[in-house]
């Protein structure tokens, strides 16, 4: 038997693997570069920390998987990572920072390099320097949000055993989301940001919105073949505008609405469904006025997802699909 024939004296393999990136991880041994995972945690400022302790887990339905003086650390039930969600006290509200999860220690160097050669300064965060979270990296972004990407975040378990687990956990108390699921922020100039994404950090544009004018105003951005693990809207540099769990169900986004309304919580919008996405939402605030989303639905893209784009006369139905209009506050209203 022959295999394929060489060409130019290279593996016939080699043509087949053209542009894909390798580093050595181990003496004689290459490892693909696997990239970027998916979100790790949003870290933010709250005005009370027993306020937020009591409506993130009784309303949201996290656990409290560590606290400090000024800090409190939340996790999901299916999240096995120490945390998802950090709160600190502060006299605002607002975004600290947000950490992105990459498969091994060696795609923090890789990313270092593309980040600094993108004219973007790159800071070292060793191992423990940060609670629950190993070594990672932490740089600006261009639309001025400060990002990390961390390789390890100190694993504590979730409420699912591994081993001939059930298919629920029987005592969930308030909305209870099996895990986070996407963030979105805002920038001035949404084109800059969708390009950092995906030339820097590998990220695929799943969907956009182009104004009257042709101009990017709206990027959704994934890694781990959903519609978005990220997002950005045109608006101040620096915002938040939500960050999202997940749920499983449609119903699930339902009872959720139940749930707040119970519990009094501020309702944005919702339950309803989104044109961007196709997913299936309610977004409302916390107690000290930062907007929460739970999600659920949407396509499965892959690597070849094609870009869908809106246009701005159809902006209505691209948020909100059964209004079709996109209301005031969800415009404007962001930490
Ligand atoms: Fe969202």
């Amino acid at each position: 038997m022959h295999g394929p024939a060489m060409r130019d004296g290279n593996s016939p393999f080699r043509s087949r693997y053209a542009g894909w990136q390798f580093t050595l991880s181990e003496p004689m041994a290459y490892r693909l570069v696997m990239g970027i995972l998916r979100l790790s945690h949003v870290d933010i400022m709250v005005t009370d920390l027993e306020l937020a302790a009591a409506y993130y887990t009784q309303v949201m339905g996290l656990d409290i998987s560590e606290r400090t003086k000024d800090r409190i650390f939340f996790k999901c039930w299916d999240e096995r990572d120490h945390h998802c969600l950090a709160v600190r006290l502060d006299t605002r509200v607002g975004l600290d920072r947000f950490a992105f999860k990459v498969e091994h220690a060696d795609d923090l160097s890789h990313f270092e390099s593309r980040i600094e050669a993108a004219g973007h300064p790159v800071e070292r965060v060793a191992d423990g320097e940060e609670v629950g979270q190993g070594e990672s990296i932490r740089f600006e972004l261009p639309s001025g949000q400060e990002m990390e990407l961390v390789a390890d975040v100190h694993k504590v378990g979730g409420r699912m055993p591994l081993k001939n687990p059930p298919p629920m956990v029987p005592d969930l108390v308030g909305i209870a989301p099996p895990r986070i699921d996407h963030v979105l922020m805002h920038a001035e100039e949404v084109p800059v940001i969708a390009r950092f994404f995906t030339e820097v950090l590998d990220f695929r544009l799943t969907e956009q919105l182009l104004n009257g004018s042709g101009h990017q105003v709206i990027a959704f951005l994934e890694r781990s073949a959903k519609p978005h693990d990220i997002a950005f809207v045109q608006g101040p540099n620096g915002a938040l505008h939500h960050f999202s769990f997940w749920l499983d169900d449609w119903d699930h986004v339902r009872r959720a609405a139940d749930i707040l309304a119970y519990n009094g919580v501020t309702i944005d919008v919702g339950p309803t469904r989104h044109g961007l996405t196709r997913g299936n939402t309610i977004y409302f605030f916390d107690p000290m006025g930062t907007r929460n989303e739970v999600f659920t639905g949407g396509y499965r893209p892959d690597p070849d997802f094609p870009t869908i784009t809106w246009t701005q006369e159809e902006e209505g139905r691209a948020v909100f699909y059964y209004e079709g209009v996109l209301n005031q506050r969800f415009a404007t209203v962001h930490t």
